[in-house]
């Protein structure tokens, strides 16, 4: 191992998007890998900044703020990340580090922020490793497989515009390991996507995604689920790059659907819907009937309701949201985001 000279010190800052899954991925095998393929849309507005100051010392120190405040849960999951990936970074043994973290979107809007947080500062570290060997730069791929390990989901946040994170016959290439660019494929009716996130509840989920991922194990319609996600897999690429929206809608409801039907009937079962998220989901329907806009919906695991539609219908559809879904939102809040171009480093 080499050791780093005793100058070696500096600061790195990166930005990271959060991204939504369209074909959702709801339970995992061996470590951390999908059962089923996902695809996602990344976000632009819902980020995470990461700044991370380091210098030599003689073991690994971290310390960690997220805006300005430490935070002990994070640090620790921090520190357990790097130790176990030593062959990623054989350097940091030899530094002290210091994160401050900063989500562009407020705590209260009970969005996950662990694809966007964990992506950048995989980005981060990352950096600074390749700093301390003389690489060139950071390679994508490599950082999607590493960010999959911390947070699964937040392997499909390196790449702009759309995602793809599982083994599929339908697209070369494909990977349990690391979500691969379909940016390069995609129809531009899609490019320019909007997703407006109607903020219904701020509640802490009563039930966290690794425990809902854990309830597929034995669940009674697992199989059925992933074979059901495989085939939308297989049509929403289609479709991506058809630019046939009517397919979009169709998957992307379905696939909001079929997340929230294993969550109530997993055994214990859990209901993280709120009666304003059935509310929005029907007034969404009930518009795209009466007006034939292509707008749908598609949900997390909690119950905020993701809005996508095109650009071109933008000036209609978010009239509709003021008129007749912002009253559902607690305090009226919604945020406005739309299909964004992935990470960057700012410093
Ligand atoms: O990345 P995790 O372990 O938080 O799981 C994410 C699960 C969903 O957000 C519900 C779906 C997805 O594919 O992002």
């Amino acid at each position: 191992m080499i050791q780093l000279p005793e100058t070696f010190h500096g600061g790195i800052k990166w930005q990271s998007p959060s991204n939504i899954a369209l074909v959702k991925y709801w339970g995992k095998k061996g470590v951390q890998q999908p059962q089923n393929p996902s695809i996602s849309m990344t976000l632009s507005t819902c980020r995470t900044e990461t700044s991370v100051f380091y210098e030599k010392s003689d073991r690994l120190g971290v310390r960690f703020h997220l805006d300005g405040k430490s935070n002990n849960e994070f640090k620790e999951k921090i520190e357990k990340f790097i130790v176990s990936n030593p062959d990623a970074f054989p350097h940091f043994d030899q530094l002290d580090i210091h994160i401050e973290s900063h989500n562009t979107f407020p705590h209260s809007a009970g969005i996950a922020s662990s694809a966007s947080s964990m992506s950048a500062l995989t980005l981060c570290l990352l950096d600074i490793e390749r700093m301390a060997n003389g690489a060139a730069k950071v390679d994508m791929q490599h950082a999607s497989s590493l960010a999959r390990l911390a947070s699964g989901s937040a392997c499909r946040s390196l790449y702009p515009a759309f995602s793809l994170w599982g083994q599929t016959e339908y697209h070369n290439p494909s990977s349990d390991d690391y979500a691969v660019s379909l940016e390069d494929e995609i129809n531009p009716a899609f490019k320019s996507f909007h997703d407006s996130i109607l903020i219904v509840s701020d509640e802490k989920k009563s039930v966290s995604s690794s425990e809902g991922h854990a309830l597929m194990k034995d669940h009674p319609y697992a199989e059925t689920r992933y074979n059901t996600a495989r085939q939308n897999t297989a049509n929403l690429l289609q479709a991506l790059r058809d630019g046939d929206l009517q397919t979009f809608v169709k998957i992307t409801e379905s696939e909001a659907m079929q997340l929230h039907a294993l969550m109530m009937c997993s055994n214990p079962s859990f209901v993280l819907l709120k009666p304003n998220t059935l509310k929005i989901i029907n007034a969404i329907r009930e518009f795209r009937a009466e007006t034939d806009i292509p707008v749908c919906f598609t949900l997390d695991a909690g119950p905020n309701v993701h809005v996508l539609y095109p650009d071109q219908d933008s000036e209609i559809v978010e009239r509709f949201i003021m008129d007749e879904l912002e009253r559902y939102c607690l305090n009226g809040n919604w945020i406005s985001d739309h299909v964004g171009s992935g990470p960057s480093k700012l410093i």
